[in-house]
């Protein structure tokens, strides 16, 4: 028997688009991404690029993250991560308005630089920018030899693998991990996490691979039978507290991204201050509330959008019974850590706006006026 495939389904491993098979990766390229530098049982984190900057990083007064899109997402969820494990302060900018705002740079501040393709215009005028300041620039970027990766003075890569949908999958989780291993590497040379957290930390993310594998086949159904229910929606709010308040924004990029929704994403204590106003039955909102973290906070705020007939759709921790009884859809993700939450709460979402995308014959891989990297401003 004759097989007729062209090269592109080839490529697509069986999948019906690049998107769905990157969301797929994600178990393995975060394993990839950790190979060889996080060694848990040992208690070491070893990344040459910080290896051989620790000083300048044990110094550092500051640190500025620097990024656009999906990868200031995943700035944004380290800086969270990178404070509360190192007690370093950070700051989180988008590099098109660092770039343009003679920002305070100092010799002691260092600046990362995160970018997936390694060539988003607005970044690497960023990058030069502080190092003319006299900054110190370290890079994570999935395409090595990009500009970035050579702009910077150090660097560490994601190991994502070849990312061809437009809408960012696995580079957002292996950019988490990069992010989480060199948080956790300072923290052990400034003894500001105690020695049972450091293990602990190390042990979940060296099993969160597994956990991403499990998300993905307890969600992938639930996200499509959801997706069906709402793919006529015209908006759609994305709330989270901590560690998921930018997995909020995240959720609701990639739901404008590639299905044309109108989405937004707020820290869940922010819809008081606006957000509210628009909660009616007609909108779905997508609460992030895993049990770790700021659980009862998320359940009030979820009662908030009852009593105002929002349709509440909640990504929860298997076995929550309190979110079940007051959302009218559940999503259930493994448990872990409250800091490594985002790498399982993303795969709902993500699962979700793919199905929905879908469902909306929208163009999942190359949505309408967008590009894979903006190499211009
Ligand atoms: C574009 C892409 C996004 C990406 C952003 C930043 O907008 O469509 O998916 O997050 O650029 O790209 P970078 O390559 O710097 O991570």
């Amino acid at each position: 028997q004759e097989l007729q495939m062209n090269l592109e389904q080839i490529e697509k491993g069986g999948y019906d688009h690049f998107m769905l098979k990157e969301i797929y990766e994600q178990p393995n390229v975060i394993k990839d991404t950790y190979r060889g530098r996080l060694l848990a049982n040992e208690g070491i984190i070893k990344m040459a690029g910080i290896e051989d900057n620790l000083e300048k990083f044990l110094n550092a007064d500051r640190i500025l993250i620097v990024a656009c899109g999906t990868s200031w997402h995943a700035g944004l969820v380290a800086e969270y991560i990178i404070e509360e494990f190192t007690r370093i302060p950070v700051e989180v900018e988008y590099a098109s308005e660092f770039r343009y705002r003679n920002p305070i740079i100092n010799k002691n501040d260092i600046v990362i630089a995160i970018s997936q393709s390694g060539e988003t215009a607005d970044t690497l005028a960023a990058i030069k920018l502080a190092k003319e300041n006299g900054a110190f620039v370290f890079g994570v970027c999935n395409v090595v030899g990009s500009s970035i990766s050579r702009e910077t003075h150090a660097g560490a890569y994601t190991h994502a693998g070849p990312e061809i949908g437009v809408a960012s999958t696995k580079a957002f989780t292996t950019q988490i991990t990069v992010l989480t291993m060199i948080a956790l590497r300072l923290a052990k040379a400034k003894g500001t996490l105690s020695n049972s957290d450091f293990h602990r930390h190390l042990q979940e993310l060296e099993i969160i691979p597994e956990k991403v594998q499990e998300a993905l086949e307890m969600t992938n159904e639930v996200a499509k039978t959801i997706a069906a229910k709402f793919k006529d929606s015209q908006n759609c709010l994305y709330l989270g507290r901590g560690y998921n308040f930018p997995v909020a924004l995240e959720g609701a990029l990639k739901l404008k991204e590639i299905s044309y929704i109108h989405a937004e994403g707020y820290p869940a204590a922010e819809m008081k201050h606006g957000p509210i106003a628009l909660i009616d039955e007609q909108m779905p909102v997508v609460v992030i509330a895993p049990k770790q973290g700021h659980y009862d906070k998320v359940v009030s705020n979820i009662q908030e959008i009852k009593s105002r007939s929002g349709k509440i759709i909640a990504i929860v921790t298997k076995g929550d019974t309190q979110v079940r009884d007051l959302a009218d859809y559940v999503i259930e993700i493994p448990d872990t850590s409250d800091a490594l939450s985002p790498l399982l709460t993303t795969i709902p979402l993500q699962l979700l706006s793919y199905h929905i995308a879908v469902m909306r014959d929208c163009n999942v891989d190359q949505p309408r006026n967008l590009a894979k990297s903006v190499t211009v401003e």
